[in-house]
């Protein structure tokens, strides 16, 4: 699988690193319950299959999917850079703040350390701002930890060019993790051209819009409790009309010989500005499908017939 940079300092990231958001399981923001024997053997597959890195929070299952990622990757340590996140914060009663105070950054790291039983991590990101903290205080602390050793290189997730200007100031900022994929381009204004000028590395997230680009999603799948069953996109009226603009894709996903899925996550990494994309997966059969989704190039009136498809909204 070829690699290419993050931003200017960092690692060199395969086309797709291994989401495994919906690995934590059951939880407010989960996918239900998932199950932790497949969830290993999906990661120790990912990295058989030639995926270098691994995008996890502590917030996904309240610290499981963490826990999960430390055990599947005992013996392969070397293979795999670890991507994990603070700031979203809980207490005693599973309630979940927005919380980038250096305390909490601190703490979090901690716990985050021992979860995934590693001594460093590789990228450490502020999962979304926290309005109530100066983000120059917090960024500050992010300095500190790799100083310290802790971490390796600093992200942020869900930024705004303003913030990414504000941490820039203090200390390089080596990626940026917002959403992208053909439903949601809106970052190609200002974000992804801040990022190309200042050297900082996209990680994007949701490639395949949480299931809906795979060209497979069947809403009677879902748990009950699954997060996506609340979001207005996988909800009549909007569902339908959104599977229908996806199944436009398949004639030429399959003039590719490629999947819906596969495409969508194409398309995303055809941006120079991103480094990787963050593809989710909690079974061994979808990261063997995902895992062919880099390394192909889509024909510029393929890409033009795309975008004019999915507009940026
Ligand atoms: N920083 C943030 O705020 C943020 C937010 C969202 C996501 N993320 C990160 O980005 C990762 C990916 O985002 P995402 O999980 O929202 O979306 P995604 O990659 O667009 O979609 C993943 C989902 O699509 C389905 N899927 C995956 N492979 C498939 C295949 N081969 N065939 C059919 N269906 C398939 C699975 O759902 P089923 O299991 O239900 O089939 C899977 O959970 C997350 O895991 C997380 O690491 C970060």
């Amino acid at each position: 699988m070829n690699k290419k940079k993050l931003g200017v300092n960092g690692p060199e990231l395969t086309g797709i690193g291994l989401g495994a958001w919906a690995i934590g399981g059951a939880w407010t923001f989960g996918w239900g319950r998932s199950d932790d024997k497949e969830s290993i053997r999906t990661i120790r597959r990912s990295i058989e299959l030639g995926i270098n890195w691994i995008d996890t929070a502590a917030v996904y299952g309240l610290g499981h999917s963490e826990e999960i990622v430390g055990k599947a990757i005992e013996g392969l340590r070397d293979r795999v850079y670890i991507a994990t996140k603070c700031g979203l914060a809980w207490n005693s009663k599973k309630k979940i703040r927005h919380d980038l105070s250096p305390q909490n950054i601190r703490n979090e790291v901690e716990a985050s350390l021992k979860r995934l039983k590693i001594e460093t991590i590789d990228l450490y990101q502020f999962h979304w701002p926290d309005s109530r903290t100066p983000v120059e205080k917090s960024w500050e602390v992010m300095v500190k930890l790799k100083r310290e050793g802790k971490i390796r290189w600093l992200g942020v997730s869900n930024f705004e060019v303003e913030l990414l200007r504000r941490c820039e100031k203090i200390g390089h900022v080596d990626s940026l993790q917002p959403p992208y994929n053909l439903f949601r381009r809106n970052i190609e204004k200002d974000i992804l051209p801040y990022c190309l000028e200042n050297g900082t590395g996209v990680v994007s997230y949701s490639p395949m819009f949480s299931g809906l680009l795979t060209g497979k999603f069947d809403i009677n799948k879902p748990a009950k409790d699954d997060w996506r069953l609340r979001n207005p996109e996988y909800r009549e009226p909007k569902l339908s009309e959104n599977l229908q603009r996806v199944e436009k894709l398949r004639p030429i996903a399959e003039k590719y010989g490629k999947t819906v899925g596969q495409l969508a996550v194409a398309w995303v990494l055809k941006h120079p500005a991103v480094t990787s994309a963050i593809v989710g997966a909690r079974r061994v059969d979808q990261v063997e499908e995902n895992s062919r989704a880099v390394d192909f190039e889509i024909a510029p009136d393929d890409i033009q017939f795309m975008e004019e498809l999915f507009p940026v909204n």
